[in-house]
């Protein structure tokens, strides 16, 4: 009896805890400047954010935090000497809030931790999370910038240089940072392991201006006694063939090294290993690495224990110092490129014209790792393409010069050799193998997916497969071009970061993955880049020497990016920073349009790709480029506009806001009919009218019907280029004509977003007929297989079929929308998005007559559901009539759809549903 009644005791004791610990306010996903526990940032205000968690509890809105930072982590706990304290902050606010203590100290690590008050009780004191400054002064850096004294010949592909230095440690070491850049890209080794994981560093920045440098925590890597460093340098983007043709030594003729690692000891001591002139370097086995002609690697010059102590380097040469200014330095803002996924070959092919290939099932970006056994001086090629020809042959014309190819030569010496390239990558689904030693197994070569290391946030599906195909492509679009910057295709003699299709996709990329580092990092470079006058080349970084600046829709990126990373990230900062450019931007644009308001000179790509029929009388699509230059003009100015307000500059917003006025009067006396037609009477002209909000309120159904006629008139299909697609489908979707967008988008035969999906791409094309329905292809000169640009109806398919839609008065998903919008051939669909407060789900089908919807908001965050089609007297809550109340807090019936103010927490809401007919 008495064991029973102490049974029960327990049990009671269990219950009453676990629901208590269940409805507790947990803190989640600290972050500063993005990132969890950051090393080297350089910003003197980080910004925190932090997630709220709490199960079996709805409707949670944050009141207050409060915010302790420290140096020493134990002063956290006590709240003594603290270095920063925020006080308790009323305020929902719990992402992008700045750090606001006194001055930051370099090289310094800065312990945090925050609390928070909610309607729904408090939290604990959250877990100690830490961030790391950098080298946050030029002064900071005591090393010297090195260079090789070995002789080259500039002209052409130099073999990639070794750099070693061996010193002594003495005492106990507590911990060790590595601070490194260079001119040309670096891999740095300590005691013959490689430091860090990234790739391509430092990076791709305006060189001159912003040079990214890298830090590490190599305290592990040390050892008491000898320690070694060695350093190889690849020519990468600073000295390597880039942008066409012979164009080398872009930024400068000659590699160089800058490094410092700072050892402390457990006696207090400090010491640092710089770059200087006691550094030897030489060469190795890396005979040639580039961007675009990839490597040449023989293993029997490999130089075994280079990057170790005892090792013989009597025949390396001294290296020099050399002054360069270090007031370029910077730390890092986006994310490292890393080894994201590995892909396994799907089979072997032997071709028609004898090629012995690889298909690895995806086109991607990176490279192949090999494992090999064979005969010493054996060379081994491999060649890589993103496509085989209609016969089924390996197919590399579209690469144009691009060489891509790896050379190894075995070094034989009878065991297994396993190879990845270092300074290289190419685009490619297939790889031809010449010269394998004996027969091939599939698992001796693997694909290694390489891109920036970016959160992957969103995810999409329905019950289309095709569609569901085509979303796989978007991502591995994003995937194989977000590669330190945003570039057109990672596979021919280009890979460059074209503006105006990072500006098209980029509200796609920020569903799929956190981009708002990454893009951060690279509107940098454009504010940097911009020339004097305000335009903005075409390619960022600018290697082209201002090559089309000022071409619309591409320049446009200075003010579309950072507008689109303010509303899906919160993040006002980069509305801040960029502010000046932005301006610039739209002032170039004020000046030559003049007083008419209409831009009608300058060079335009215009709607880059669109329609061009064959047919001798077929009708092609061609949007003249004042109606695109003007059309620009408005938004960018609407955006400037609407930033100026936002980062409290009233007069500014005014003062834009009047010229937008004067922009779209000026539009629409030139371009815009009485009865709301468009001249040029284009897809494209009326998608961007309608969405740049340019045409006027009583016209806009009537246009949308007029772009929905065209789309008709072809068959349902689309006639846009690079600057109508983005826009289109929303274009139909916000003005009533929903079924000619999923007419578009469900559109299979050429052109259409399906079409190469149905042809077998794994990636989305640069154009619509890549490969023709008679399986030949377009232009060799322009014909990538992996462009994402077209990619940017993935907005669409988030938005209106998921229906995850931003609230633009309530930035980064403080707010939102939930507004599916089925169509009579999608059953289901599911998407999901971890926003800045957490993850939302939007997840409905159709079944039985039935629609049943189930959606997440996350805690400090709220949504408006728009139930379609719905009658408020039959929509259930989990199977009860709603009701106010338990998260739900209005409910209202407007015309033929429940809307619903929901606050946090997981909801299912079903009732009986028709389409309309
Ligand atoms: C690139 C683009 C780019 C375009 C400019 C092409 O060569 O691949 O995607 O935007 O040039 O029109």
């Amino acid at each position: 009896m008495k064991v029973y009644l102490f049974l029960l005791i327990a049990l009671y004791f269990f219950i009453f805890q676990n629901s208590f610990c269940q409805k507790k306010i947990i803190l989640k996903n600290l972050t500063c400047e993005y990132k969890n526990n950051p090393l080297g940032l350089d910003a003197n205000n980080p910004r925190f954010a932090w997630m709220i968690e709490s199960i079996n509890q709805k409707d949670i809105i944050q009141n207050s935090y409060q915010i302790k930072v420290s140096t020493i982590q134990n002063d956290l706990k006590t709240s003594n000497k603290l270095f920063w304290d925020s006080g308790k902050i009323t305020t929902g606010q719990s992402i992008q809030i700045p750090f606001n203590g006194k001055k930051l100290s370099s090289k310094q690590r800065y312990f945090w931790q925050v609390k928070v008050w909610t309607n729904k009780g408090e939290s604990e004191w959250s877990e100690i999370n830490f961030w790391e400054t950098g080298l946050l002064s030029p002064s900071d850096w005591v090393a010297s910038w090195i260079e090789t004294n070995l002789k080259e010949d500039i002209s052409k592909t130099q073999p990639t240089q070794y750099f070693r230095k061996e010193f002594k440690s003495n005492d106990n070491i507590i911990s060790a940072r590595a601070y490194i850049t260079s001119h040309g890209l670096y891999e740095a080794f300590i005691n013959g392991k490689r430091v860090g994981d990234a790739l391509f560093t430092p990076g791709w920045t305006s060189y001159n201006k912003r040079l990214q440098y890298q830090v590490y925590d190599v305290t592990s890597l040390l050892k008491n006694g000898t320690n070694a460093i060695g350093v190889i340098l690849g020519e990468g983007w600073y000295r390597g063939t880039l942008a066409w043709d012979n164009n080398r030594n872009i930024y400068g003729s000659q590699l160089a090294l800058l490094m410092q690692v700072e050892i402390k000891y457990a006696s207090g001591k400090v010491e640092t290993i710089v770059t200087d002139e006691s550094w030897k370097s030489s060469m190795g086995p890396i005979l040639s690495s580039e961007i675009y002609n990839g490597e040449v690697y023989d293993a029997r010059l490999e130089k075994k224990g280079w990057s170790d102590a005892n090792f013989g380097d009597n025949d390396w040469k001294i290296v020099k110092n050399v002054s360069i200014s270090k007031d370029n330095l910077i730390g890092m803002d986006g994310p490292l490129v890393r080894r994201i996924d590995e892909i396994k070959p799907l089979k072997l092919i032997f071709t028609p014209k004898g090629d012995t290939v690889l298909d690895l099932g995806q086109n991607m970006t990176g490279w192949v790792k090999l494992k090999v056994k064979g005969n010493k001086g054996t060379k081994i090629t491999i060649r890589h393409a993103e496509v085989l020809d209609k016969n089924g042959n390996f197919y590399t014309e579209n690469l144009r010069k691009a060489n891509a190819q790896l050379e190894y030569i075995l070094k034989g010496d009878g065991i297994e050799e396993i190879y990845e390239p270092h300074f290289t990558f190419m685009g490619f689904r297939y790889i031809a193998i010449k010269n394998w030693p004996g027969k091939i197994d599939l698992n001796n070569i693997t694909g290694i997916v390489i891109h920036s290391d970016m959160e992957k946030t969103g995810s999409f599906e329905c019950s289309n497969p095709l569609l569901n195909k085509l979303q796989h492509n978007i991502q591995w679009g994003q995937k194989g071009n977000f590669l330190d910057v945003p570039t057109d295709c990672p596979q021919r003699d280009e890979r460059l970061g074209w503006t105006g299709d990072a500006e098209v996709f980029a509200p796609t990329a920020s569903y799929n993955y956190n981009v708002a580092p990454f893009f951060t990092k690279w509107m940098k470079d454009v504010a940097a880049d911009q020339l004097e006058n305000g335009a903005i080349p075409a390619i960022i970084p600018d290697v082209l020497h201002g090559v089309m600046a000022g071409a619309c829709g591409w320049a446009d990126v200075a003010t579309i990016i950072p507008y689109v990373i303010y509303s899906h990230f919160g993040d006002k900062q980069i509305l801040e920073k960029q502010y000046p450019s932005m301006k610039a931007w739209v002032e170039f644009m004020r000046k030559t349009a003049g007083q008419k308001f209409i831009i009608n000179s300058g060079n335009h790509f215009g709607d880059w790709l669109s329609y061009n029929s064959t047919d001798p009388g077929g009708e092609s699509a061609y949007t003249d480029k004042d109606l695109l230059a003007t059309a620009f003009f408005a938004y960018s100015t609407d955006i400037l506009s609407k930033s100026a307000k936002i980062i409290g500059k009233e007069d500014e917003a005014r003062d834009y806001e009047a010229l937008h006025n004067n922009i779209k009067k000026a539009f629409q006396k030139e371009f815009i009919t009485a009865d709301a037609r468009l001249s040029p009477n284009t897809q494209t002209a009326y998608a961007l009218a309608l969405e740049f909000d340019l045409v006027n309120e009583d016209q806009k159904i009537k246009a949308a019907e007029r772009l929905a006629n065209d789309i008709k008139h072809r068959g349902n299909h689309l006639s846009t280029g690079f600057l109508g697609t983005p826009h289109i489908a929303q274009a139909l979707s916000h003005n009533g004509q929903l079924q000619v967008a999923y007419d578009l988008l469900l559109q299979e035969s050429y052109p259409s977003w399906l079409f190469p999906v149905k042809m077998g791409a794994t990636t989305i094309w640069e154009r619509w007929d890549g490969i023709k329905s008679d399986s030949t292809f377009q232009d060799k000169g322009m014909n990538s297989f992996n462009h994402y640009a077209y990619g940017a109806i993935g907005d669409w398919m988030y938005t209106n079929i998921a229906g995850i839609t931003l609230d633009p008065k309530n930035p980064g998903y403080k707010h939102f929308f939930v507004r599916p919008q089925p169509d009579k051939r999608i059953l289901s669909a599911k998407g999901t998005l971890i926003s800045p407060y957490g993850k939302i789900i939007s997840d409905w089908k159709i079944v039985n007559g039935m629609f049943i919807i189930s959606v997440t908001i996350p805690p400090n965050s709220s949504a408006e559901i728009k139930l379609p089609h719905s009658n408020l007297s039959q929509v259930r809550e989990k199977n009860v009539i709603i009701k106010k109340g338990d998260g739900i807090n209005e409910i209202q019936q407007l015309n033929e759809n429940v809307l619903i103010k929901l606050g946090s927490g997981n909801y299912e809401f079903t009732y009986p549903f028709s389409f309309k007919e």
